[in-house]
């Protein structure tokens, strides 16, 4: 099977890795890719923005199955192109990737789909943004209705600041502040059949101990041994399922990565957001986890066929990740700086640890950064404990001007059983 990946981060290069080492694949591209999926994968440059750009090169390649990764392109529409040249691809259409693209689309459809979730208003005026801010009270969420690369979300108990943040955005939606550990809950769907993944943990907040900004993601962790083991079957029936069934019964069915952010709450479990597409960093580690090859099950997602696949298999192992992000991360990230290290961790920690590159590209011999978060440093052991010990010493053999990264990712859960 031919297989072309379009995007170009460390959730790629984790897809990339995979599909790999799947023996079913026997010709993998990726278009615009990084410095590290190049070792795995052939380039391609595109606008993944561009539909049509992805649909002929995807024909040109004579791909069997095209697989979508960042929500930018799925929101685009870049999954219904590909589709309408007769090409399997895993991602959902433009309008069912509005669970991502719009909050207020997605809290329409929980609400239909009976899904928990925090209460909210959706707010357009400075009046109903007073309203909702003091029905709810401190700590306040205010949420910008579109995508926003992870930096739309503001929770504070600053009032003023709620409100600032409130008021720059078009159409906002305040909710309902949620409290309690927070799991991502990656399913794999066809838009019928509905196979959940292992959960992670993500670290979203820049600093140790949750202090700092918001980011994409600043490490990860999988498994929960903290969590109920009867979670995934429970937000499988609470979450996953209903949610895949209301919008395939409104017409806009939903086939590819189904990403539900969980807040396990005193009350229960309550969806904070859907996401329409593999988490970043979470995905290094569940992939890290799954022993199934990856690709059968992507085009059973794209093909409909989901339903007839044995059961996913899943290695004992546990999986951390740590990203390395370059100077002055999330707010004006420093690019350009050369990385070293990387042979080094090539040669003396694989297979149990190694690199994923997310902002990264080739100048001349050297690999220098090129994005805020820039390299996810993913390792495996026989427990949480052993798992991050490799991460971090793989993590201190790379050398990056001026970077940062936490030193805490997965800290307390390994010290659980
Ligand atoms: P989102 O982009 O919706 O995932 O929000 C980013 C982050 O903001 C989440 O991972 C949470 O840590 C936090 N957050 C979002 N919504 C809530 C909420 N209702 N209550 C508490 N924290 C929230
Ligand atoms: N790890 C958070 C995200 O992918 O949105």
């Amino acid at each position: 099977m031919k297989v072309l990946v379009i995007g170009g981060g460390a959730r790629e290069h984790a897809l990339c890795r995979s599909l790999s080492l799947d023996s079913d694949v026997n010709a993998l591209y990726c278009a615009p890719g990084n410095a590290g999926i190049a070792e795995v994968a052939e380039l391609r440059p595109v606008d993944p923005l561009d539909g049509e750009a992805v649909a002929r090169l995807a024909t040109e390649l004579r791909a069997d199955l095209v697989v979508v990764g960042p929500e930018a392109p799925l929101v685009a529409g870049v999954a219904d192109a590909v589709r309408a040249v007769g090409i399997p691809v895993f991602g959902p259409s433009g309008e069912a990737a509005q669970l991502e693209g719009s909050k207020a689309f997605a809290k329409d459809v929980m609400a239909a789909a009976g899904v928990p979730t925090a209460r909210s208003y959706v707010c357009t005026t400075p009046e109903e943004v007073d309203e909702a801010l003091d029905a709810f009270g401190a700590p306040y969420v205010v949420k910008d209705d579109g995508l926003a690369a992870g930096k739309g979300v503001v929770v504070t108990d600053d009032r003023a600041a709620a409100r600032a943040h409130a008021l720059r955005c078009d159409r906002v939606v305040i909710e309902e502040f949620l409290d309690g550990p927070e799991v991502s809950l990656f399913a794999i769907t066809d838009g019928v059949t509905v196979l959940p993944l292992q959960p992670a943990q993500d670290f979203k907040r820049a600093l140790d101990g949750d202090a700092g900004p918001n980011t994409g993601g600043m490490g990860a962790y999988s498994p929960l041994p903290w969590a109920d083991p009867k979670l995934v079957d429970e937000v499988m029936a609470s979450v996953l399922q209903p949610t895949v069934d209301e919008l395939r019964h409104r017409g806009t069915p939903f086939s590819g990565l189904l990403y539900a952010g969980l807040a396990i709450t005193s009350r229960g479990v309550r969806v904070i957001e859907f996401n329409a597409r593999f988490g970043d960093p979470e995905t290094q580690v569940v992939l890290a986890r799954l022993r199934t090859p990856l690709a059968s099950v992507l085009l059973g997602s794209a093909n409909g066929t989901l339903d007839v696949l044995p059961p996913l298999s899943w290695r004992e192992d546990a999986a951390v990740t740590v990203v390395i992000a370059s100077h002055n991360y999330p707010e004006t990230p420093r690019t350009g700086d050369p990385i070293t290290g990387l042979a080094e961790v090539a040669e003396l920690d694989a297979p149990h640890a190694y690199v994923l590159h997310a902002g990264t590209r080739s100048e001349g011999d050297a690999v220098v950064s090129a994005g805020g978060r820039v390299l996810s440093v993913t390792a495996t052991g026989s427990d949480l404990a052993e798992a991050r010990d490799r991460a971090y010493k793989a993590v201190a053999r790379i050398g990056l001007d001026g970077s940062q990264y936490r030193t805490d990712i997965a800290a307390k859960a390994s010290q659980q059983r």
